[in-house]
């Protein structure tokens, strides 16, 4: 198949790794300085009291070098003790991974299982809470926007079930792919612990992993916990005060994070998240318009970050995206383990606009005529109108394909 994408950029159209604005490339792009002298204690005072904007939390947030994985473990081990019984929800694959990471660091695990199309009940978060009489339930973990489904968890209500059950558990919240793109209050909603990483709404690369840490999960870490050294937070929270790090930082990122909270905030919060909003609905406006169906099926729980796309019965996600990739140099998100081949995702975050935006849809929609997946042509048009300000296209319901 012919190929054209000598020229141009590459369209990072998956849920993460985002683009990265060019202002953040330069901000990176500087010589490494000395992460024991005074520039860099400037530069660490500032990105981890910038921060506390980002995730809305007066109190403190550790930054790791590492991936979101690294982040989600030690959010466990600084708070939980080998046989701690913890409640977590199916809804989708990390929910799953971060599962099997808290089975192999040896916690008992209540895992309520899920269709991977719904986001977390948070009347059956209340009721479990209540039904544990002898409160032995030290946490509740979940995935505020799960990347694999596209299904977004209303974490706020999961805050006030646990304080409606006046259960003592940690609430753990993984807002890896929500965190700078869709609405999140770390103190608001009661959270504990708080994990994201670098390479989704914070439009970074991938490299740094964060945990924001209440009062009520400080003193758990100070009392109990796993064996634990690289990710304990005491040693980091203790070097940061001056604004230095226990060991070597990432310090290229953090002049990267610097001026990404600086981008964030000079757009305002506020306007990222209706920023987010907006592309999320002119992509679900296509994709209704195309005759597809979207994975979540509770308009609630739509994600502002990424829309999965079920394909009908009979064609191949990833074929779908391999011939976008050679054809139109942009790649999609892939459907991840149980809904491999079923699901292409179109990652709509971070630094994105609505010509970004509109380039990435007409992508996927000549994509699918090019690999005849049986679909009707106006998702570009849909789309426009609804960006464009104009009334959106009402398509016949779409064909149902089953995934489960
Ligand atoms: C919701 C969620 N949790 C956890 C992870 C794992 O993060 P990482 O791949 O940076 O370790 C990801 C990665 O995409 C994610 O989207």
């Amino acid at each position: 198949m012919e190929t054209n994408h000598v020229s141009g950029r590459h369209f990072l159209q998956i849920p993460g790794p985002t683009n990265v604005p060019d202002r953040v490339l330069r901000a990176i792009d500087r010589p490494t300085i000395d992460h024991r002298g005074p520039e860099f204690q400037r530069l660490g005072r500032e990105v981890l009291e910038g921060c506390r904007s980002v995730f809305r939390t007066e109190r403190d947030v550790v930054i790791f070098p590492s991936s979101g994985t690294g982040a989600w473990e030690a959010a466990i081990v600084n708070t939980l003790s080998p046989g701690d019984r913890v409640l977590m929800y199916e809804t989708g694959h990390f929910a799953s991974l971060w599962r099997a990471m808290a089975q192999s660091l040896k916690l008992d695990v209540d895992f309520v299982g899920g269709d991977w199309r719904h986001g977390v009940d948070q009347g059956d978060v209340e009721a479990r809470l209540d039904a544990d009489r002898d409160r032995s339930i030290k946490a509740v973990m979940v995935v505020h926007n799960e990347t694999s489904t596209g299904v977004t968890s209303r974490v706020d209500e999961i805050g006030r079930a646990i304080r409606r059950a006046a259960h003592p558990a940690l609430l753990l919240v993984d807002a890896i792919s929500s965190l700078g793109s869709i609405d999140y209050r770390h103190d608001e909603w009661g959270v504990d612990v708080t994990v994201a990483c670098s390479q989704k709404g914070l439009m970074l690369p991938p490299g740094l992993g964060f945990n924001a840490v209440s009062e009520k999960a400080l003193a758990a870490a100070s009392v109990g916990g796993m064996p634990r050294s690289y990710w304990d937070w005491r040693a980091m929270l203790a070097t940061n005060r001056a604004g230095f790090f226990p060991y070597t930082p990432a310090t290229n990122l953090l002049f990267g994070l610097r001026e990404a909270i600086a981008m964030l905030h000079e757009e305002g919060l506020e306007n990222v998240f209706a920023r987010h909003a907006r592309h999320a609905s002119a992509t679900r406006a296509a994709v209704n318009a195309w005759g597809l169906e979207i994975l979540c099926q509770d308009p609630r729980e739509y994600s502002n970050v990424l829309t999965a796309v079920v394909m009908p019965e009979g064609h191949d996600a990833d074929r779908l995206r391999e011939i976008i990739l050679r054809r139109f140099d942009m790649s999609l998100g892939a459907g991840l383990s149980r809904l491999k081949g079923r699901v292409f995702r179109i990652g709509h975050l971070g630094g994105l606009n609505d010509l970004m935006l509109m380039g990435a849809l007409s992508g996927v929609e000549m994509g699918l005529t090019l690999a005849g997946v049986p679909h009707q042509r106006g998702g570009v048009d849909a789309a426009l109108s609804f960006l464009g300000g104009e009334p959106e296209i009402v398509r016949p319901a779409p064909q149902a394909a089953s995934v489960a």
